[in-house]
């Protein structure tokens, strides 16, 4: 795994939004696989930015996004869908055909499982996945304990995940028990992955994907048995970090 420093969050974001920009323009048919979350908010305020003054264009890149709570329609102002609207698609030339994330009110979930794995193989693989992670090591919403094997699949959300989610909402008896998430094959199987991570939270978890085992107790850890994988972390999430 190769480690990109930055000094802080904002750091972080123009980096990662560099790094993703120059992959937009190299290839711009690219299939991105994408996250919510605090962590790549400042990341997708500076692709927007660069979209208003670079003109690089989003028409012909394809989309999917990891997860999705269940229950929620895309019209919840706190679903996935809404936030990827609010915070990117809106505001770049994406045709929305070309954007894809499960569907949390599909009526049948394991069929919506299956179509969605299905359409990203549809779509050749996901070129580059962009991930945030858990302080408990979740990537996506696999949370301690899933399957290195698991594919798209519905999951409980873990207390800690609707405790750190919660501030997304008016309050926390809001927060979903439920999500839909790319599984971690789903994740693995992504040709290169780019995580970010952000701040004394994320220390810990940072350490045990650098210096821990390899186990399905801590889902992120899976990422050292990838071949391209890009860390981009600030200084507070390395800080006493043995970096390898
Ligand atoms: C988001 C996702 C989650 C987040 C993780 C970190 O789509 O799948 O795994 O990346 O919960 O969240 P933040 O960035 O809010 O700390």
């Amino acid at each position: 795994m190769r480690i990109i420093q930055a000094n802080d969050y904002e750091h972080m974001s123009e980096l990662a939004a560099n790094y993703l920009i120059d992959k937009v323009q190299t290839n711009p048919a690219i299939v991105l696989g994408l996250a919510t979350g605090g962590t790549p908010l400042g990341t997708y305020k500076r692709l927007i930015k660069d979209y208003e003054q670079n003109g690089t264009s989003y028409k012909k890149v394809t989309t999917y996004n990891l997860d999705e709570y269940v229950g929620f329609s895309p019209e919840n102002p706190n679903s996935y869908h809404a936030f990827m609207y609010d915070n990117l698609f809106e505001k770049i030339d994406i045709p929305p055909t070309n954007i894809h994330l499960p569907s949390g009110t599909a009526l049948d979930l394991v069929e919506e499982c299956k179509g969605y794995e299905e359409r990203i193989e549809e779509a050749g693989g996901i070129d580059v996945q962009l991930l945030g992670m858990g302080s408990n090591g979740h990537i996506g919403f696999n949370e301690p304990g899933t399957s290195f094997q698991a594919t798209t699949h519905i999951v409980e959300l873990a207390q800690s995940t609707r405790e750190a989610n919660a501030r997304f909402f008016d309050d926390i008896k809001e927060v979903p028990y439920q999500a839909i998430t790319m599984g971690i094959a789903t994740i693995m199987k992504s040709k290169e992955i780019l995580l970010l991570v952000s701040g004394e939270s994320k220390n810990d978890a940072m350490k045990k994907l650098m210096e821990g085992e390899v186990d399905e107790s801590f889902p992120a850890s899976v990422l050292n048995k990838h071949s391209h994988v890009t860390i981009i972390a600030d200084k507070e999430a390395l800080s006493g970090v043995n970096v390898r």
